[in-house]
């Protein structure tokens, strides 16, 4: 018999409140008294941000890490360190934070975007094939909520058509492509620190060097061009060309640190939440799960899950509304629309008051964004439900996310 639902007057499935804790404590504090002992929070005087690189790089076994001070600001590094400019195309996810867009259009390059897996809502190779044309620079691969986007294809891609790949690991931390940790296949791995993150050090970006030739380059990107690799002096400015200032201080790196002993962790404890799900929900007709392609391993920054309205039958929200009533913490959708619906690309105005960079001599008239561009990825957020996930949430919430999900589908199933 079906159990009528909470949004109808019915037993709410979630009667104990969600597991908390606290993300910050003695080790945090301790990094934080060392770096303020130091007597310089400056980068480059201190230890600590040279102690986050060096630990995050062997974390993933790379040789080469540059801090940054944010993810958005890593990846405009590695976007700046591998000399994208105007008239550069550079290919991308309109399912993503503005943090994988902002480098591309301060480099006055554009963004192109590829459409998406209707279920891994990663970047489809075949659609990123379509989109390279002689102006294609760089990908700027985005692995969503913790799972790893089809990297094989894409460095194939990449390589035939002699284009960077930079990988946007912001919601990806430790997520596993076919046994690679993500961030260490393309050229450059970005990562973010901000609060709301796997890990957080208030705001702080990383990026993986892959290419140690490239590794100076990234680092005085992140430094206003300036050089503190010369032996003869503690800095030279011969500047060649322009770049931002996107340090870390000593602060941010005390606490990242710190952070980085939980990471694996917190990400394992999420994947096997993550997992539960996928395995509790999976029989429902019309309810799509989060797809981890086999052999790979997501570390669930959240878990988003779709439905097929008229197989289910009931709309999106409806059906996130009657999770709420549950006491199930999730949203229908995710961002509010695709990105390229956003007003700065329908108006093409990147720089206030002007058309730049979409009016630049190299790109001609042909530009736009029109709705319809990237359909699947437009059906995703119509027909998502985002539950929040987090490692501090007890097996018990799982099992209650999973049985208020069943409690709907089964509720609104057509006998
Ligand atoms: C996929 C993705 N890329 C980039 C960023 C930018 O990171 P930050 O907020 O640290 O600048 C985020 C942050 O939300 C993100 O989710």
């Amino acid at each position: 018999m079906k159990k009528e639902l909470a949004l109808y007057g019915g037993e709410k499935v979630k009667q104990m409140p969600y597991g908390t804790g606290k993300r910050f404590g003695e080790e945090e504090l301790t990094q934080l008294k060392e770096a303020l002992d130091q007597n310089t929070l400056f980068y480059w005087s201190g230890n600590k941000v040279k102690t986050l690189c060096a630990k995050f790089a062997k974390m993933y076994g790379v040789e080469n890490c540059v801090a940054a001070s944010s993810g958005t600001a890593a990846i405009h590094v590695a976007l700046g360190a591998l000399g994208v400019t105007e008239g550069d195309e550079v290919i991308t996810s309109p399912i993503t934070d503005m943090g994988s867009i902002i480098g591309i259009m301060y480099q006055n390059a554009i963004p192109v975007f590829a459409d998406l897996d209707p279920h891994t809502y990663n970047m489809d190779p075949k659609s990123i094939e379509k989109c390279i044309t002689e102006k294609t620079k760089a990908i700027v691969v985005v692995h969503l909520a913790g799972n790893p986007a089809e990297m094989d294809e894409i460095m194939a891609i990449a390589k035939k058509h002699n284009v960077y790949v930079v990988e946007d690991c912001a919601q990806s931390y430790m997520c596993k492509y076919k046994g690679r940790l993500a961030g260490t296949i393309g050229d450059m791995g970005c990562f973010s620190l901000n609060d709301f993150k796997h890990i957080s050090a208030g705001d702080g970006g990383m990026v993986l060097v892959n290419r140690p030739e490239l590794y100076v380059k990234a680092f005085m990107f992140a430094d206003k061009n300036y050089n503190r690799f010369a032996k003869s002096s503690s800095v030279t400015r011969v500047i060649e060309y322009l770049a931002p200032n996107y340090r870390m201080n000593e602060l941010t790196a005390a606490v990242g640190i710190a952070q980085l002993d939980k990471l694996e962790k917190i990400c394992a404890t999420r994947q096997r939440y993550g997992e539960m799900i996928t395995k509790g929900i999976s029989h429902l007709k019309g309810v799509y799960p989060h797809e981890v392609k086999k052999g790979n391993e997501s570390s669930f920054w959240f878990y988003m899950f779709r439905i097929d309205p008229k197989v289910v039958g009931t709309d999106t929200k409806t059906f996130a509304d009657a999770l709420k009533a549950e006491g199930i913490g999730c949203q229908q959708g995710y961002i509010p629309a695709v990105v390229y619906l956003y007003d700065m690309f329908q108006n093409k105005e990147g720089y206030q008051g002007t058309h730049a960079p979409f009016d630049s001599k190299y790109y001609g008239k042909d530009i736009s964004y029109p709705k319809g561009l990237c359909p699947v990825s437009e059906e995703i957020l119509e027909t998502a439900v985002r539950l929040n996930l987090n490692e501090f949430y007890t097996e018990q919430d799982i099992q209650d996310i999973i049985d208020s999900i069943v409690k709907v589908a089964e509720y609104f199933k057509k006998d």
